[in-house]
């Protein structure tokens, strides 16, 4: 898939952030486009967005936790485009505590359930639709689903579920004309920062991050964009989170090292 013209491309969690600016370099490429966040007025702006393109778009709002909603994601991409190329695993949440300032276990649950089942519930409404256009499964993970993050110990968790689950839904697919791409990046300027669950279980309502210094979600969409085209089975967004991968093989306490002061210098 050299560009995304005419193709169907569902993207869970596209009303902020990385989704939206997905959809929105998608919708440049006339891709079809269905998109799902759970807020039906934040979703409606990137859908009228996109359509300022002439894309075709689709609202579809919903929980990703849900597993009917996934469901019905994908029969109403169905019932509108009448097939489907690609799914974009997006929607997700995070955390910001040390693991022993936890008050409220509740959000590690949260987390697995949008972050790992969500992924994996609308993966599995999609899959047949996906085997007959021998499309694209698209995951977008984290540098936190390829190693351990301090503050984010929920999150990592969800990531790395995430992580396994795809890699070994791919080697399932080989044959198949179904690809698989984990999307990794390192930190991104969006909503979720400051949507980031504290040790009270309250969402933070600031983001503890330095905004300028991290990644656009804009350049991020671009180089997401970028892996699926190639159908990259692993594309890891930044330097250092590509460096901490192979230092984990030969100076792992390195690994930990880059991580430690990414979360000490929040950037
Ligand atoms: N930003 C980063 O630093 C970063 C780094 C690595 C990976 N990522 C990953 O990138 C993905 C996108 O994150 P982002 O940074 O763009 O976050 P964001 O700005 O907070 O956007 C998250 C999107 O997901 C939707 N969403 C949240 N929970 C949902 C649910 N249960 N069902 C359906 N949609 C849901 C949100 O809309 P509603 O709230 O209306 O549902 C929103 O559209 C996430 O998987 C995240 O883990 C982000």
């Amino acid at each position: 898939m050299n560009n995304f013209a005419n193709r169907t491309v569902l993207i869970t969690g596209a009303s902020e952030g990385i989704g939206r600016a997905l959809a929105l370099q998608l919708a440049a490429q006339g891709a079809r486009l269905a998109l799902n966040a759970r807020s039906a007025a934040r979703l409606e702006e990137t859908v009228r967005d996109c359509a300022a393109q002439g894309a075709q778009v689709l609202a579809i709002p919903g929980d990703v936790a849900q597993r009917q909603d996934c469901q019905r994601l994908i029969e109403a991409t169905l019932a509108r485009f009448g097939d489907l190329d690609v799914v974009v695993n997006n929607a997700g949440i995070t955390m910001w505590s040390r693991f022993d300032a936890v008050q409220d276990f509740s959000v590690f649950e949260r987390l697995l359930a949008v972050n790992y089942l969500g992924a994996m519930y609308v993966t599995a409404a999609a899959l047949p639709h996906l085997k007959r256009s021998r499309g694209l499964i698209v995951a977008v993970a984290s540098v936190a689903g390829l190693t351990g993050v301090p503050e984010r110990t929920g999150y990592a968790a969800s990531k790395h579920a995430m992580v396994g689950f795809f890699e070994s839904l791919r080697i399932e697919l080989l044959g198949s004309g179904v690809d698989v791409s984990i999307i990794a990046p390192d930190f991104v300027v969006s909503q979720i920062h400051r949507r980031a669950v504290g040790p009270d279980g309250k969402p933070l309502g600031q983001t503890p991050m330095q905004e300028a210094r991290i990644m656009t979600a804009e350049e991020c969409a671009r180089l997401t964009v970028r892996a699926m085209q190639r159908r990259q089975r692993l594309a890891i967004l930044s330097p250092r989170g590509r460096l901490g991968r192979w230092a984990r093989l030969v100076a792992p306490h390195l690994t930990d090292r880059i991580a430690q002061r990414a979360i000490r210098d929040r950037h």
